[in-house]
């Protein structure tokens, strides 16, 4: 495996090894039992924050329709919508490995059309891979063949919602745990080079991580999983809703925001901003040779 060396303007913690992650990576990490962190970004400011500590793969999630766009779910987010914030994350990123999440209704219809808008993501925004929801062996397939790594996501997958009747978790019996392992052991052997578990029972995610030849990500999943990714402003309390059982908030940004904008908007009001200090001032004119 090749890993190219490079400076991070921003640095990475020590202990942090400054070389882009890849695809291959992940498996490699996957292979030492080093434990895969991942988070979403979707801006140039947060993209960069989060690479900068050093967390693994960074997911622009169609997440954003909620978090960032205010949708009741993830549905309406378009191509264009999710290629503008891959392009703003892909400028910030240099270590991490950038995953972008293709929007419902972008694989949906055709492998072909699937191929053809992985392909965007690529050409268009910088993204080092896609993610897809479902188990699409065809197109997993597809998308390997043409040089796209994947990244597959199974389990509670928001795209479903309206199948699922809501966010349920997902494989609660012995039954439907086998058929999520196969499905997760197709995804593998057609290509996926890693797969998100997201909202299924600890016991089914430890089954398939034992067995999977590629790392999985967890997202309420359990702490067997190779990996664990959050969505960002869940983890920051940023995201205006009550917190899911498996999110872990670690710190309120919330409440460093609403603090600070309501001290400057007092300092406004009473004429507190700006100081002097924070003025300009007129040029000094230069002393008359004779004065
Ligand atoms: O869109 C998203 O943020 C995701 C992850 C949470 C897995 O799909």
């Amino acid at each position: 495996m090749s890993l190219t060396n490079f400076s991070a303007a921003g640095g990475v913690p020590a202990g942090i090894p400054a070389t882009k992650i890849t695809m291959p990576t992940l498996t490699e990490m996957k292979r030492q039992l080093k434990p895969i962190s991942a988070l979403t970004a979707y801006d140039y400011a947060t993209a960069r924050l989060v690479d900068e500590t050093g967390i693994d793969m960074i997911l622009v999630g169609d997440s954003l329709a909620m978090v960032v766009m205010g949708h009741e779910n993830t549905l309406a987010i378009t191509v264009d919508e999710m290629l503008h914030h891959t392009r703003a994350v892909r400028r910030a990123v240099r270590r991490a490995l950038v995953v972008a999440d293709m929007p419902f209704g972008s694989y949906h219809g055709s492998v072909a059309e699937g191929v053809a808008n992985a392909i965007r993501f690529v050409k268009e925004a910088g993204a080092e891979a896609v993610k897809i929801e479902g188990p699409r062996v065809e197109l997993v397939a597809a998308l390997t063949e043409a040089e796209i790594p994947v990244v597959a996501h199974l389990g509670l997958t928001p795209q479903s919602v309206h199948r699922m009747g809501g966010y349920r978790v997902q494989a609660r019996t012995a039954d439907a745990a086998k058929q999520l392992k196969a499905d997760a052991m197709a995804l593998a052997e057609a290509g996926a080079g890693a797969v998100v578990l997201e909202g299924v029972p600890r016991e089914a995610a430890a089954a398939i991580t034992a067995e999977l030849p590629v790392p999985t990500i967890g997202i309420g999943a359990g702490p067997e999983c190779d990996g664990q990714i959050l969505v960002f402003h869940d983890l920051v309390n940023l995201s205006f809703s009550p917190a899911a059982k498996f999110v872990r908030r670690y710190a309120d940004a919330a409440g460093l925001f609403r603090s600070a904008i309501e001290h400057y908007r007092e300092d406004v009001e009473h004429r507190a901003f700006p100081s002097d200090a924070e003025s300009y001032h007129l040029q000094k004119q230069p002393l008359a040779v004779n004065s």
